[in-house]
């Protein structure tokens, strides 16, 4: 639920800095970008060479990097960052941020930053007790950063009580609540079709296509992660989708997705039809298994329903439609028509031409064109990752 999300990790010297390496790859693990930030005395207790490698990007301590001159800004850091977190804050840092003391590169980064701040505080229980380090608090309390409470428990002096940095898993969890409650999803009702749908030939036989699902399962999922409530309308695949957030309609058929998806879209913000919907349909399933010898000379086709343009058609002002268009040539051209057509704010296009893009892969490739007229191109990713530039884009259409 962090992807694309820019954090900074500053870490002050502090024992408990050997827990941020941890916390690191647990904010990459979740598709943060992270930026490590040292004071000059903290990597005494934690290699920079850990951090790099776990952060993937060189970590900063000084201003500038002796040899080279560059120069390293901390306005730029302050500008980049989406949140800032110092962790494991010493007494000595926590002062001079308190003092507004900019005396490292640390220093300034925080004092240029225009996102959250957290910190979490490690040190000995007496030095946390103490007045001035109560009154630092306060102070940095007035200036809006957040506080992550120490834990109680064993601290590297040998006594026992509150000072202990709080356990990576909980920084965590507390980071994700603040993008929580920022996400346009948070509290949004938002109804996703994935699947293909199975038309009845007889009980045995049926005609469908080659649709996994994956696409818009993992759409659902980021949905959930950023706090959306889903309701999943999902055609005959082999997904095990289990998330609190996610309700799950199982349906067969077009006729079975069509009724699903027009009655719950009137109470839904966002509607997303990634369905491979059929478009015929037997005009009448035959009860009994068809015989080989009798042949199928009296199958008869019929159109499905369309279930997006329903939707496109009773949208309201207050929703946003987003639809899908699978091509395999004059892709540009019929997506388009698509949008116009189907009454669509956003369509995402796939062409079939692209390798590793479709049906049954774990990755895609997509090209976004907006009702407004702007399109953007991307590069072959994991289904996650469309996912997420998929939620992006409607995260902008919202605001
Ligand atoms: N769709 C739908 N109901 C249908 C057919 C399509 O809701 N009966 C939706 C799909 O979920 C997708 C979009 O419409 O979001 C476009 O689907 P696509 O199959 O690419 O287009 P069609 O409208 O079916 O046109 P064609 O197959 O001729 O390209």
């Amino acid at each position: 639920m962090l992807s694309g999300k820019k954090i900074i990790v500053c870490i002050s010297g502090s024992i408990a800095a050997y827990k941020i390496p941890f916390l690191v790859r647990l904010l990459k693990r979740e598709g943060a970008e992270v930026q490590v930030i040292l004071t000059p005395f903290a990597h005494e207790f934690v290699t920079l060479l850990t951090l790099s490698t776990l952060s993937e990007k060189p970590v900063l301590t000084e201003f500038y990097e002796e040899g080279s001159g560059s120069w390293f800004s901390h306005v730029d850091l302050g500008l980049w960052a989406d949140l800032i977190l110092v962790a494991p804050l010493s007494a000595n840092t926590m002062a001079k941020m308190a003092a507004g003391i900019a005396d490292n590169l640390l220093l300034t980064t925080v004092l240029s930053a225009r996102c959250p701040v957290y910190y979490a505080p490690a040190m000995d229980l007496d030095m946390y007790k103490h007045p001035s380090t109560q009154a630092n608090i306060k102070t940095l309390s007035s200036f809006g950063y957040k506080l992550i409470e120490p834990a109680e428990g064993e601290l590297a002096s040998g006594l026992k009580g509150m000072g202990r940095l709080e356990e990576p898993e909980n920084i965590l969890s507390i980071l994700k609540e603040e993008f929580l409650k920022n996400s346009a999803f948070a509290g949004k009702q938002v109804m996703v079709s994935a699947g293909p749908t199975y038309e009845a030939i007889d009980p045995v036989r049926f005609i469908g296509n080659h649709s996994s699902g994956k696409m818009g399962a993992e759409i659902a999922l980021a949905l959930a992660k950023n706090g959306a409530r889903v309701e999943l309308i999902l055609g005959p695949t082999s997904l095990a989708i289990d998330h609190p957030l996610i309700n799950v309609h199982h349906v067969t058929s077009a006729e079975d997705m069509f009724e699903r998806c027009t009655s719950l879209f009137p109470e839904s913000d966002v509607g997303i039809m990634t369905a491979a919907v059929a478009d015929f349909r037997p005009v009448s399933g035959a009860a009994e298994k068809i015989k080989k010898e009798s042949g199928l000379e009296n199958l008869q086709l019929e159109p499905t329903k369309d279930i997006l343009s329903e939707m496109g058609k009773g949208k309201r002002d207050n929703q946003l439609l987003v639809g899908f268009a699978l091509e395999t040539e004059n892709e540009e051209k019929n997506a388009l028509k698509k949008l116009q057509n189907k009454n669509l704010d956003l369509i995402v296009l796939n062409s079939l031409k692209d390798d590793g893009a479709g049906f049954g892969y774990d990755t895609n490739k997509i090209t976004l064109l907006t009702r407004e007229g702007n399109k953007k191109e991307y590069p072959l990713k994991s289904k996650a990752d469309v996912a997420t530039d998929i939620l992006l884009a409607i995260e902008d259409l919202l605001s």
